[in-house]
């Protein structure tokens, strides 16, 4: 399968960043790990830090992939541009967050696109990518 990961803003900085909440791992070392793991799907990898270039790769990728692997990033908490640019696409997205969010602050406990993917896992670090990978070759529609 077809599969495109697109992370949001500042997860660049992987394995700098707050390693005590994202771990000390950059995410392209995470994803030669997956890539091996995964031999039979192609993966591609995008990272933005601004939400108008998400919505385009939204755009880019959603009728010709089979699944997109989201990571909003903070744009999770406030973005209805990027709910309505998953709503406006066929392929399905699923929302993943290496913390969980639901034991943050309160402003990251709400997110604004859960509602348009087609599920969300968050809370366990990088392998919730993985968790997301296992969840689109099991639920395939
Ligand atoms: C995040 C959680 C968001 O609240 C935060 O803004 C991020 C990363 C996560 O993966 O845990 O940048 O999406």
């Amino acid at each position: 399968m077809n599969i495109v990961i697109i992370n949001g803003p500042n997860l660049n900085l992987l394995g700098h960043r707050e390693p005590d909440i994202y771990g000390k791992r950059t995410f392209e070392e995470y994803l030669d790990e997956l890539r091996v793991a995964y031999p039979q799907h192609n993966i591609e990898y995008a990272q933005s830090n601004c939400e108008g270039t998400i919505i385009d790769l939204l755009h880019r990728y959603g009728f010709s992939a089979d699944a997109i692997v989201l990571n909003a990033a903070a744009y999770t908490h406030t973005s209805i541009a990027i709910a309505d640019a998953i709503r406006a696409i066929d392929t399905p997205v699923i929302e993943v967050h290496i913390s969980n969010i639901y034991a943050r602050e309160p402003y990251r406990r709400q997110s604004m696109i859960a509602e348009a993917c087609r599920g969300s896992i968050a809370g366990f670090g990088l392998d919730s990518y993985r968790l997301a990978i296992e969840s689109i070759a099991t639920n395939k529609k």
